[in-house]
């Protein structure tokens, strides 16, 4: 599971100190080690039991103007960026009885077994904290298709309790999260090197152990839908170009998947196909392969 980091710091400082202590302590949450590193002075930020009040406060009388780049959901706050790629993020965990959870539940990821894509440190601030079951697996071992055997292994599961500090290592540690008992707040050291979103981030079917989801930020997949819609000759050439050359998987994919959907015939449609079918990427093949049999299915 999640690295566990024992931790019996007791100090205590606000917001503004950690900042400078993590920025002048040169730590580099891009390197687990490093981030092993600065959970004492995690703590000690968790140990202000203020700090994220003020905080509120200064948001809310500024009109949220500090969230304006918050690109995350529902429940997560930006508190500072912590340069070399990283930032402080607070993150808000309805329970089953909060208005935000039963507005939208899907918004918090919860019962969705995933991986993440970049480091990050964790620590529990405030109420009995979010469950998770952990699994580890070993994202070499993948080719990244929906439906392969993914070769997860259980660890254990445990709430994020208060005080608790947990490191989720990139492309290793997988979880699957459910609502705490009540609203729960932990504070992360998130690695944003913008490296990672060219690196695939699964969902996972834990009952089949397989892949369930690949979301990749390489490439839109709308706007391959719409340069397919356009049928034109060019652009299909550019989608095929694509197709056979891109460095990204999902990206060939996504493009063969949009000529083969283009398609003004059925003859035409097979023929586009076998950019995907005959790639020689394994992932091309066998989503473009789970794709043609679903569209088969449908007709
Ligand atoms: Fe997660």
């Amino acid at each position: 599971m999640a690295l566990q980091i024992d931790c019996d710091e007791d100090g205590s400082i606000g917001l503004d100190e950690f900042c400078e202590l993590y920025i002048d302590g040169k730590f580099n949450a891009a390197e687990q080690e490093s981030l092993v590193e600065a959970a004492p002075l995690l703590k000690k930020l968790a140990n202000d039991r203020n700090f994220f009040g003020r905080f509120v406060i200064d948001s809310l009388t500024n009109n949220l103007s500090d969230q304006s780049d918050n690109r995350y959901g529902v429940g997560s706050l930006i508190l500072r960026n912590l340069g070399r790629n990283s930032f402080l993020r607070v993150n808000c965990w309805s329970s089953h009885q909060d208005f935000e959870y039963i507005k939208k539940p899907d918004a918090f990821i919860y019962e969705m077994a995933h991986d993440h894509n970049f480091n990050f440190l964790t620590i529990g601030y405030f109420g009995p904290g979010y469950l998770s079951k952990y699994y580890e697996y070993d994202y070499s071992d993948l080719d990244g298709y929906i439906g392969e055997s993914a070769g997860l292994k259980f660890i254990k599961e445990r709430n994020l309790k208060e005080g608790d500090i947990l490191l989720y290592r990139a492309l290793q540690d997988v979880h699957e999260q459910f609502p705490p008992e009540s609203m729960s707040v932990s504070i992360n050291i998130m690695d944003a090197n913008p490296a990672f979103q060219y690196i695939y981030q699964y969902y996972f079917d834990t009952d089949k152990n397989v892949i369930s989801h690949v979301m990749s930020a390489k490439s839109s997949p709308s706007i391959f839908e719409i340069a397919g819609a356009l049928n034109d000759a060019d652009v299909d050439d550019t989608l095929a170009h694509i197709s056979a050359n891109s460095d990204c998987d999902m990206t060939r994919y996504r493009a063969c998947k949009a000529l083969v959907k283009s398609s003004n015939s059925e003859a035409e449609a097979e023929q586009r196909a076998k950019l995907g079918l005959d790639s020689n990427r394994r992932m091309v093949r066998e989503m473009t392969r789970r794709y043609v049999s679903s569209v088969l299915q449908a007709s």
